[in-house]
């Protein structure tokens, strides 16, 4: 059948102790150097690396025959694919991430409460506060919902995930990003042009843009350092968005209401300039460090010495 979601991804990282306390308090489950979300089950992982960046990223796929094709396709390009039982595996030689592609069962996911709200002329919640704001258990993220990296050859990386792996290409901003899935979420894996590989952020589906905002007030109570860019939402993708950065320079989101594909005719896939409407629809001015990140000479150094 098809790929169908991006079930995992392991990250590196030089502070691993600090980093981990981090994203359980993001709300996160952990059990060693597992974490969980409460519909995703076990999606991340954090291990010891020089510098920060995406070690590897985990793609469910209906079955067996699947990663017969995604073989092919990687084999066709002049990639190494190692099989595995339920797996197959490829590095992205660009990026450094490894991919890979195994069988497993879909994501079932409760569906959100439809809360009432009211607009002019329409009052559907009458004579009580809004439920978003009564909330006092703590944040957990339902998913993961995609992954951001960076890489020396954009091209030659979107080659592999795209005519390799099979993602397709939701959108795109000319020479700056594409934006692609493997499920139907608008996108799952973002690629960037930059100097260096490294890891831009994680990002994680909350219930609805109260959940953003409160995460992330929660993450902010006492460490206002670990603000980036938020609230705001996106232009491309339609999400809400709140980034933060974490003990080892990576930005992890909190998102709500991404558009969904679930008929690749009825999407139209574009392409815009680089532009800040290419970055948001509305929200407070795109901080630098989410154009290039304040680490980056280490970042290269790191390479250089790799
Ligand atoms: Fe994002």
């Amino acid at each position: 059948m098809a790929l169908h979601r991006l079930a995992s991804i392991t990250i590196g990282v030089p502070n691993v102790e600090e980093t981990s306390a981090y994203y359980e308090e993001f709300g996160l489950s952990r059990d060693g150097a597992i974490f969980s979300t409460s519909d995703g089950g076990e999606q991340l992982r954090i291990v010891r690396s020089p510098s920060r960046r995406l070690i590897d990223l985990c793609i469910g796929a209906d079955d067996p025959d699947d990663l017969g094709r995604v073989t092919e396709r990687l084999t066709g390009l002049g990639v190494t694919v190692q099989p595995d039982t339920t797996s197959i595996s490829a590095v992205e030689i660009h990026s450094g991430a490894r991919a890979v592609i195994k069988v497993l069962p879909r994501i079932s996911q409760d569906p959100a409460v439809m809360e009432p709200h009211n607009g002019p002329g329409r009052s559907d919640r009458q004579n009580a506060r809004a439920p978003g704001l009564l909330r006092e258990l703590p944040i957990r993220p339902r998913k993961l919902g995609h992954v951001v990296i960076g890489t020396p050859d954009a091209e030659a990386s979107q080659r592999f995930f795209v005519d390799g792996v099979g993602f397709k290409v939701s959108d795109q901003v000319r020479g700056a990003a594409a934006f692609m899935r493997c499920s139907t979420d608008h996108h799952n894996l973002l690629l960037q042009p930059s100097p260096v590989a490294f890891l831009h952020h994680t990002s994680w589906q909350v219930e609805d843009v109260d959940e953003v905002g409160r995460g992330a007030m929660r993450m902010l109570e006492g460490h206002p350092e670990r603000h980036v860019w938020g609230l705001g939402r996106h232009f491309i993708g339609s999400n809400f968005f709140w980034y933060l950065r974490d003990p080892a320079g990576n930005f992890s989101e909190y998102y709500s209401d991404m558009d969904t594909i679930t008929d690749d005719q009825l999407w139209t896939p574009g392409t815009w300039e680089p532009s800040l409407r290419a970055l948001y629809a509305w929200g407070p001015d795109v901080p630098p460090s989410m154009l290039e990140p304040e680490d980056l000479a280490d970042l290269m150094a790191a390479a250089h010495q790799g």
